[in-house]
């Protein structure tokens, strides 16, 4: 994709940063929408290319003046991480439904016939317990979070079907890279093991996850941005599941840390969030893009050492 005029909402954020570098790159003319509320993740010289507005994504007009000409809008900015979730659901909710709310009036407007939205994995909520889950299962999620994205996808459907606005809705599944900050686990096993604190794995450390690296989390959102059409749902997962216990193993010994691991009760509020096991399939990804993520966790997490020791 390139010559592109591209509108990404929460582009100064973890993922929307890496997406806006890899847009930049191709030769297309970004437009990021953030309130900097995560601080501003965009390297220097892409933030130098790109038309950055500090604005909330909740305000319909000023998003739809901004987006005039876009051909394409990408929506990522949202409140994320578990315990800040769990402390502001109502905040999370009207973020994600008026976030949506307008960047469907935008696209109205300005007659702007796509849109890429960042869902998550958490729609499967307790289901994804049994299996690797595909994007056909029935969806059960659990919280504020989970429930406003199943609920925009609900939405972006409906605009489809009502106003034919085409959109992809991508499900990541614990996506990590550089430029992550500490409300997500790798980071924060990084920064304790590097300080030798002890390493605080909620419970067990049995439950599990699927990590999937920044940099195919991005591959795999611009090439479904090529495919848009209708309204289509996509996992974005690497497809192999790790349990919390062995990453803090393994970040300790790649640190040479000297830190402890301490097994710990999860927050109270934690419970209702945490599943004990959660890994997808990107079979359809792959079915339309010819392309799933690759990157092996362990290759991923010496790029994230190399960048701190650096
Ligand atoms: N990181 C993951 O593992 C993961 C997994 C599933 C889904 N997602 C989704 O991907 C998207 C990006 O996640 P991320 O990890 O980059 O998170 P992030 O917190 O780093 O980025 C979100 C960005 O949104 C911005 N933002 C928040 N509220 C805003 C508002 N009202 N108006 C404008 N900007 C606002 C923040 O300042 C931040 O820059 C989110 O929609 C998230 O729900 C992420």
């Amino acid at each position: 994709m390139n010559n592109q005029r591209i509108v990404v909402t929460g582009g100064a954020g973890f993922i929307g940063s890496h997406l806006c570098e890899a847009l930049v790159e191709q030769g297309n003319e970004v437009v990021v929408i953030d309130t900097l509320l995560r601080g501003n993740k965009i390297p220097k010289h892409i933030f130098k290319e790109v038309e950055f507005h500090q604005v909330d994504v909740t305000d319909e007009e000023s998003v739809a003046k901004i987006s005039k000409g876009a051909d394409m809008i990408f929506h990522f900015a949202a409140i994320l991480g578990v315990d800040i979730v769990a402390d502001n659901p109502i905040e999370t909710m009207e973020i994600e439904v008026n976030g949506m709310q307008s960047v469907a009036h935008a696209a109205t407007v300005n007659q702007i016939d796509k849109i890429v939205y960042a869902s998550t994995s958490g729609v499967y909520g307790h289901l994804a317990l049994e299996k690797s889950v595909d994007e056909d299962i029935l969806v059960d999620p659990c919280t504020s979070y989970a429930m406003a994205k199943r609920y925009n996808e609900i939405y972006l459907a409906s605009l489809h079907d009502e106003k034919g606005i085409q959109s992809s809705a991508i499900r990541f599944f614990n996506v990590y890279g550089l430029r992550q900050d500490n409300r997500m686990v790798i980071p924060r096993f990084f920064e304790q093991a590097m300080i030798n604190d002890p390493i605080t794995v909620y419970g067990s450390g049995d439950q599990t996850r699927d990590f999937t690296n920044v940099k195919d989390a991005v591959k795999a959102t611009i090439l479904l941005s090529e495919k848009v059409h209708g309204m289509e749902i996509f996992n974005v997962a690497n497809e192999r599941e790790s349990t919390i216990g062995e990453l803090a193993d393994v970040i300790k010994s790649m640190t040479n840390s000297t830190s402890e691991i301490h097994h710990i009760d999860a927050p109270k509020k934690r419970y209702d969030y945490e599943v004990g096991r959660r890994y997808g399939s990107s079979a359809k990804l792959e079915r339309f893009t010819g392309y799933k993520p690759n990157t092996n966790l362990q290759d991923g997490l010496v790029a994230i050492h190399d960048s701190l020791r650096n």
